[in-house]
């Protein structure tokens, strides 16, 4: 006779099988070790193919369901799927890359807009078994370049453009640059813009046509629960962007109960999420969790500001949406703009808000609640990341709102302080988790050894977060921000050492400092320090070129926001650069503490009177 689960199996296994649909409903919980060799499974006797849960079930019980509310940033570009299309439309396209030659545990990047075909990619990459590896938009063509190289993709699906706030952003152009010398083979453009664009015969192929030639109908593939799901980079503390492994059975499951756990969407709700699908958010709370519960959602691809302010309050009162999800440098942006765009629109069909990317401050989060929320709605400030797949921290408890706290774990999640020796501390530490949960990140692909080192190796037992936080009498967490090299501007991360490796790249730089200062808009900007070769004079010339060069070589977000040239660096007598003092300076800081030991404490003094602190 086979033991009983343990009780949190039991809770995990029970979930499994309410949430998800099984080709064999598995009956082993987790097994996982957070101690060298790292190994996290969930469900491993677990059979399905997320898109039975996702699409079929929706389609078969309610096809005429709507799943998504398009609409361009062109507003007259409105399109309604039901989930009787949205299976359509998938079944299509997973037949269409079978016939381009891919098939089960192939990767294939998706460089693609916030438009429908993006979520059919993503689907149709799972319906057959395919990996999929979404690239944000804005990433330029050297990043994409960078990805495609990682994983080893050998299709990417694009469109010819996007709009964001007026202006094109030129993707089969940038797919186009990125992809000589990489193993890709096909490239399908879905023409969204109708624009002219270069096409190269026989490696090019245009969505339409292989959607209208392709039939209807395709299986799903059969997948173990630990079969990969998708790769999606993020920024860690190294200038190499990180492919994080999430796998078909375990993330599935989180996500489904942390979308019911959190936002719990009834058939009469209309949810929106506003991420772009190029990040985990997206991922998780527009594509894989809201449609394995057959949510009607609102899918956008524009920004809050275009054509004005009032953009996003009139489509919530358009679709009568009820359960909003942003970030708070949206929020901030917005609020900055005044009362005046809310006036048009009345947002009285909200009934829950959220909040994810960063603290939201005390300031953004009252003004989200009074004036979109018109006081009446919950604000669900969750806390996660890339790689705990789904939300591991939100304030369940709508009666207990408290204004920057991401409150507390949600049930079975373990979150632990731990001090700078791996102790326990009551109050405020490193925030670590003391056991998995299905949806946490299971390697990061072709690096394992990464992966154990990032996570697991300063606090060998623990999955370390890289997020300090600070714990309340009423055990309440309030995330304080990242303890690492890692930056988060407008919500989105980024390494410090990547844009560092962009500075370095430009010609006439010798060695480049990148470190976070406060931005109120922002939540943090980006602080460069550069130091020239001795024949190259600053200028204002230079900085903008040194900015565009980061802009060309990762992308718009990750651009400085001040270079200040300098002769040197603050370095230990090991040659170790002093960010903490970087910090101080970029933030217009004096107090430094005690600075004799470095190798070259003058520097300072000079770096201090540069920028006129
Ligand atoms: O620093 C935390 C911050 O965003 C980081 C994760 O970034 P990423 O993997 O890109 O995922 C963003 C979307 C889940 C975290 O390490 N962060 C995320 N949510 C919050 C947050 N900081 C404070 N409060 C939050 N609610």
């Amino acid at each position: 006779m086979m033991p009983a689960p343990s009780p949190v199996d039991a809770y995990w296994l029970d979930r499994a099988t309410a949430l998800v649909d099984w080709i064999k409903v598995p009956t082993q919980g987790g097994a996982f070790s957070f101690h060298t060799p790292v190994s996290i499974r969930w469900f491993q006797d677990g059979i399905l193919n997320v898109t039975t849960t996702c699409v079929d079930r929706h389609a078969a019980a309610t096809p005429d369901r709507v799943a998504f509310f398009y609409e361009g940033e062109d507003e007259t570009q409105r399109q309604t799927i039901t989930y009787g299309q949205l299976q359509d439309h998938v079944c299509r396209f997973a037949n269409s890359l079978k016939a381009l030659g891919v098939a089960k545990g192939d990767r294939v990047v998706i460089y693609m807009p916030m438009i429908p075909q993006a979520v059919y990619a993503m689907l149709a990459c799972a319906r057959i078994g395919a990996v999929h590896s979404v690239v944000f938009g804005g990433f330029s063509a050297h990043a994409l370049h960078t990805r495609i190289m990682d994983c080893g993709a050998k299709v990417v699906i694009t469109a010819d453009g996007g709009t964001r706030g007026g202006k094109v952003i030129a993707l089969k152009s940038a797919v186009d640059e990125a992809i000589p010398e990489t193993p890709v083979q096909h490239v399908v453009v879905v023409r969204h813009l109708g624009q002219d664009i270069p096409w190269t015969a026989g490696r090019d192929h245009d969505y339409g046509d292989l959607q209208k030639a392709a039939a209807p109908i395709c299986d799903p593939e059969p997948m173990q629960a630990e079969d990969p799901l998708f790769i999606l980079y993020t920024s860690g503390s190294t200038g190499t962007p990180k492919g994080v492994v999430h796998t078909c059975g375990g993330y599935l499951v989180y996500a489904a109960h942390t979308m019911q756990t959190v936002f719990d969407p009834k058939a009469s709700d209309v949810f929106w999420c506003t991420a772009d699908v190029g990040w985990i958010t997206g991922h998780s709370y527009i594509v894989y969790g809201p449609l394995s519960m057959g949510t009607t959602q609102v899918l956008f691809e524009g920004v809050p500001t275009w054509p004005d302010a009032s953009r996003w309050w009139q489509m919530v009162d358009r679709y009568g949406v009820t359960i909003f999800y942003t970030a708070p440098t949206a929020i901030r942006t917005l609020m900055r703009l005044g009362l005046d765009p809310l006036n048009t629109t009345h947002r009285s069909t909200l009934r829950l808000l959220g909040s994810v990317g960063e603290p939201i401050d005390p300031e953004a989060w009252h003004w989200y609640h009074t004036h979109i929320g018109g006081g009446r709605c919950p604000i669900m400030d969750t806390w996660w990341q890339t790689e705990t797949g789904g939300i591991l921290m939100a304030p369940l408890d709508h009666t207990h709102q408290k204004p920057g706290f991401a409150a507390k774990a949600l049930p079975h999640i373990q979150p632990v302080l731990l001090d700078t020796h791996g102790q326990p501390t009551a109050d405020e530490g490193n925030l670590c988790f003391a056991t998995s949960w299905p949806g946490q990140a299971r390697t990061l692909h072709g690096d394992h050894a990464r992966f154990e080192k990032t996570y697991f190796g300063d606090f060998p037992g623990f999955y370390v977060s890289g997020d300090g936080a600070k714990r309340d009498e009423s055990g309440d967490y309030r995330i304080t921000g990242r303890v690492d090299d890692v930056i988060n501007v407008s919500g989105h991360r980024l390494s410090t050492a990547e844009i560092e490796a962009a500075l370095d790249d430009a010609h006439g730089v010798i060695e480049s400092a990148v470190v976070g200062v406060p931005d109120p808009l922002k939540g943090q900007g980006i602080y460069a320090f550069v130091v020239l070769a001795s024949d190259v004079m600053a200028s204002d010339a230079l900085t903008k070129d040194l900015m565009d060069h980061v802009r060309t070589y990762i992308s718009a977000i990750a651009k400085p926001d001040h270079i200040q040239f300098c002769d040197g660096l603050p370095k230990t007598r090991s040659g170790k650069i002093m960010r903490r003092i970087l910090r101080k300076i970029a933030a217009g800081e004096s107090d430094f503490g005690d600075i004799s030991t470095l190798a070259n404490p003058e520097v300072v003094a000079v770096l201090r009177r540069t920028t006129g602190v």
